[in-house]
């Protein structure tokens, strides 16, 4: 059985790493048309070409979430080209890690200006496509952290945070006409950003481990898994839901 009764189009932000390539490459499996937007242009496109190469169908589109005004072009290019997005996964995101009282109003703005209002945009960008459809899915990639808090992330939490308010927002504003929104908060996934900040000394990845219960770490994969089932037609009764996958830690 096909995830969906027609052709979907999906647009994945900061899906040329990660988490969002790990994303995009499951939706392309599940049969979607993938868009992938990421500050990489050269990235997001070698992802797409290499979902093309195994058979499926994407894009890849050089997009900064925070600029409106190339958010709004990419989003006509890709209904061009593929078809109305009815999918969108807000998963593009920086890191923070910094004592609270050195964090500057100027990064602070920088951090919210990716996390949140680069969602803010591609969800008022996306949306007026699967209004007109009366069918769409959002998933929003929140982070484990805004559970508990974490020292020195607190630009980063409270961006995060703002997700999953926006997420619970959207989804009662929007599930009349056909939209669900939910979000998934990952935790110690292996990715490009997480091995950063370990080098750099702001997580320990094996002590994570050993108080994981699954012991393990995270895979894109897994996250692509609770992704790709929150896209389905079969999803349509799930919505405003934060729904952690991480391992047990939450
Ligand atoms: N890795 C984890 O353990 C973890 C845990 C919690 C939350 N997250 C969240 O998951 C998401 C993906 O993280 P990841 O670990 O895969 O990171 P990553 O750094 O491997 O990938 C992030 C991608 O987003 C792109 N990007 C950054 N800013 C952008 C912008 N302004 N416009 C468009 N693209 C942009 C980057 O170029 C990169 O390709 C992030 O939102 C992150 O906060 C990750």
């Amino acid at each position: 059985m096909s995830n969906w009764s027609e052709p979907r189009v999906a647009v994945v932000t900061g899906g040329a790493s990660g988490i969002g390539l790990g994303i995009s490459q499951r939706l392309a499996r599940d049969g979607a048309a993938v868009s992938i937007f990421d500050l990489d242009g050269a990235a997001a496109e070698d992802a797409a070409s290499s979902i093309r190469d195994g058979g499926g169908h994407a894009i890849g589109l050089k997009v900064d979430v925070t600029d409106r005004g190339r958010v709004e072009e990419a989003v006509g290019e890709v209904a061009e080209q593929l078809g109305a997005p009815l999918i969108l996964v807000n998963n593009a995101g920086r890191a923070s890690f910094m004592p609270f009282l050195e964090i500057s109003l100027e990064h602070l703005h920088q951090i919210i200006e990716v996390n949140l209002v680069g969602s803010f945009h591609c969800c008022q960008v996306v949306l007026p496509h699967m209004l007109e459809a009366r069918w769409g899915r959002i998933v929003n990639i929140s982070s484990s952290s805004t559970y508990s808090g974490t020292p020195r992330m607190a630009a980063y939490v409270s961006s995060k945070s703002a997700i999953n308010g926006l997420t619970k927002t959207l989804a009662r504003e929007f599930g009349p006409r056909g939209v669900t929104v939910n979000a998934i908060p990952p935790s110690f996934i292996d990715t490009p950003m997480l091995r950063a900040s370990a080098a750099a000394g702001d997580l320990d990845v094996q002590a994570s481990i050993a108080t994981t219960p699954v012991r393990r770490q995270g895979l894109p994969e897994d996250i692509a898994a609770a992704c790709s089932f929150l896209c389905r037609d079969e999803a349509s009764y799930i919505t405003g839901q934060i729904l952690g996958v991480d391992g047990g830690r939450s």
